[in-house]
């Protein structure tokens, strides 16, 4: 069902499906009482993201490592929306002392935070170490979105207990979660470069943000707090996530074109986790083509989410 929905672009359940776009699926939503941050903010699927929740009346906070291309989105979203309120910020993902510095000038400006949407994104790269010794796309993907999403919680919760508005964290995986390392997650094996696959490291890390998705929604429900966390897969879209593998994305699209989708529409999934007023109360899902799906099974593995928490728990610690 799931597959035909996509060829042919039919609604699913919720009234949208895989040709909706970002704009239709916040159609009439007002967001002019909420600010969001969007990691990754400075292109692709996160730069369209960005401009709808500006179109909206949102607060946008772009955060991304690339200044330059920041600024641009910023002055894009200015030109389409003049009464945008677009900020950017400086964030390295891949640098867990780049997540504190990004959390700690947030936080100084003393602004509410209703959404987080953790989008940005590396993949396919060849073996590389962050600077804290980890595994690019698992330090990139999971550990810096896991360590960012920490360092802004509190500041979530209170705005969402001072403003009685729902918060929503998005994270965007993958159907790469499905092509892992066996056992899903390789805590022995993680920055080992013999046994280094890049295709499976990326379905590593997007695995990792499905079930901290999970194990964070579980807490927050255990703690009470007005917040829901949910993961989605956007689609396929041809961004510069292709970077490392150019050519094999260009011919794989020659075969299956009709699978893809153009960024409007890949960014319509997140846009309508964050923002529709039917999903209040819905949390620790996976979506896709802006309808609730169920992912692998590594994925709703509650044991392994739980794992994965302490893990990257100790190694934040270890690089303190
Ligand atoms: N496109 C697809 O088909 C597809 C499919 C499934 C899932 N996704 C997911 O969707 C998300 C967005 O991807 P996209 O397709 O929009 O790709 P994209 O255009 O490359 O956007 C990813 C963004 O993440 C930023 N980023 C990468 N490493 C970073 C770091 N260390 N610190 C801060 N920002 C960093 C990139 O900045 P730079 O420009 O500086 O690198 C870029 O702005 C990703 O999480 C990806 O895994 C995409």
């Amino acid at each position: 069902m799931g597959l035909f929905r996509l060829v042919t672009g039919l609604p699913g359940p919720s009234g949208f499906g895989s040709a909706s776009t970002a704009e239709q699926v916040t159609d009439g939503i007002d967001a002019s009482r909420l600010t969001v941050i969007i990691t990754g903010g400075a292109s692709g699927i996160g730069a369209e993201t960005a401009r709808v929740f500006a179109l909206r009346g949102a607060h946008v906070i772009i955060a991304a490592r690339n200044m330059s291309a920041a600024n641009d989105v910023q002055q894009h979203i200015l030109r389409c929306t003049p009464t945008a309120k677009v900020d950017v910020l400086k964030l390295d993902l891949s640098s867990l002392k780049s997540v504190r510095a990004f959390a700690d000038q947030f936080l100084s400006l003393d602004l509410p935070l209703n959404i987080l949407i953790n989008n940005a994104g590396v993949m396919f790269c060849p073996y590389q170490l962050s600077e804290d010794g980890i595994e690019m796309q698992f330090a990139t993907n999971h550990l810096g979105h896991f360590f960012l999403t920490n360092l802004l919680l509190d500041k979530m919760k209170t705005t969402a207990s001072k403003t009685g508005i729902e918060g929503r964290i998005v994270n965007l995986s993958s159907i790469a979660h499905l092509n892992t390392y066996e056992g899903g997650i390789w805590f022995d094996n993680l920055n080992h470069k013999e046994v280094y696959s890049d295709k499976k490291a990326y379905g590593q890390s997007k695995l990792a943000n499905i079930l901290h998705a999970n194990e964070l929604s579980r807490r927050l429900k255990e703690d009470g707090a007005n917040i829901t966390v949910n993961s989605v897969h956007p689609g396929l879209i041809m961004t510069n996530l292709m970077r490392h593998s150019f050519l094999l994305m260009r011919v794989l699209k020659l075969f299956t074109y009709i699978f893809w989708k153009n960024v409007p529409q890949g960014a319509a999934t997140t846009c309508y986790v964050a923002l529709h007023p039917s999903l209040e109360g819905v949390t620790g899902k996976y979506f896709l083509d802006c309808n609730e799906e169920n992912p692998s099974n590594l994925a709703r593995d509650e044991t392994l989410a739980e794992k994965l928490w302490d893990f990257s728990e100790k190694l934040v610690a270890s690089t303190k």
